[in-house]
């Protein structure tokens, strides 16, 4: 049993660039084995063997392996210090920002962004780079129709500002939409872009062994400018941020060290 799951591992990485063994294994075998179990396979061979075939079930096991919950303003009061903190420095430090929100699911973080933005900027000048493994969720990110409980957390003033209600949820605005560009990236494997200002990456590096995670910091320290700041979840505090060159501006706010203040 564990070694067809580590030959499945192997041979899904070969096929399709998606490492598995860089995300928490318990977990992963246990949703990946439920799906398998339900799709009818007795092994992950034979399991492996139907996924090549049909890329519907090869959304599924995308879809299953991933968790995608997300919400509008996420940890509100986290989302004040960057509008009212750590926006207001890195505009008067660079009034262009280069912006990205990595594994942004179904959209709701780069919209929650441009929304904040737009406090600062007419939104015709704002740009926001939106990255996830799942291409099925970049497509439903890009409707940007949402169920009532996405937005529990907004404030009634963004609601009233950027959603049209609509009979089965709430749109978001054109005006917002335009902003986002929306891309499928693997941030296990892929290369970054550099000299960003501000990167978003929340509530998935829990997913990822520690040894992921590491790398993804470096990864993540390069493609800031000094001075650009890595926004995290509210459980993944990193516990040494000077290995990566940060030091911490505000709790889950990380700043890329300026030269000689590493
Ligand atoms: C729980 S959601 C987080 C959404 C949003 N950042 C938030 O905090 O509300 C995790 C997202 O990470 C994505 N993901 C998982 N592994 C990934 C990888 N290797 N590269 C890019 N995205 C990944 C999933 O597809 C999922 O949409």
């Amino acid at each position: 049993m564990n070694d067809d799951y580590q030959q499945f591992v192997l041979l899904i990485k070969e096929k399709t660039g998606i490492d598995l063994s860089l995300y928490k294994e318990a977990q992963m075998k246990r949703r990946l084995t439920s799906l398998r179990d339900k799709k009818g396979f007795r092994t992950f061979r034979l399991f492996y063997e139907a996924i090549c075939q049909d890329e519907k079930l090869f959304n599924e096991f995308l879809e299953r392996m991933t968790i995608n919950v997300s919400e509008f303003y996420r940890n509100a009061k986290r989302w004040e210090v960057l509008e009212q903190k750590i926006l207001p420095r890195l505009l008067r430090e660079n009034p262009r920002l280069k912006l990205w929100s990595a594994a942004c699911s179904t959209g709701e973080e780069p919209y929650t962004l441009a929304m904040i933005m737009s406090k600062f900027k007419p939104l015709k000048d704002v740009s926001i780079l939106a990255t996830d493994i799942d291409q099925a969720i970049l497509e439903r990110a890009k409707v940007g129709l949402y169920p009532e409980r996405s937005l529990k957390e907004a404030p009634t003033e963004a609601i009233r500002n950027f959603f049209h209600k609509e009979p089965i949820g709430y749109r978001v605005k054109q005006e917002i939409k335009d902003t986002v560009s929306f891309k499928r990236q693997n941030l296990l494997a892929d290369r970054f872009d550099d000299q960003y200002d501000l990167i978003i990456c929340r509530n998935v590096m829990i997913y990822f062994t520690e040894e992921a995670k590491h790398e993804l910091y470096h990864k993540f320290s390069r493609a800031l400018r000094p001075g650009g700041v890595l926004f995290v979840g509210s459980t993944e505090q990193i516990f040494n941020p000077a290995v990566y060159q940060f030091c911490s501006e505000d709790t889950f706010f990380y700043q890329k060290c300026k030269k000689g203040t590493s």
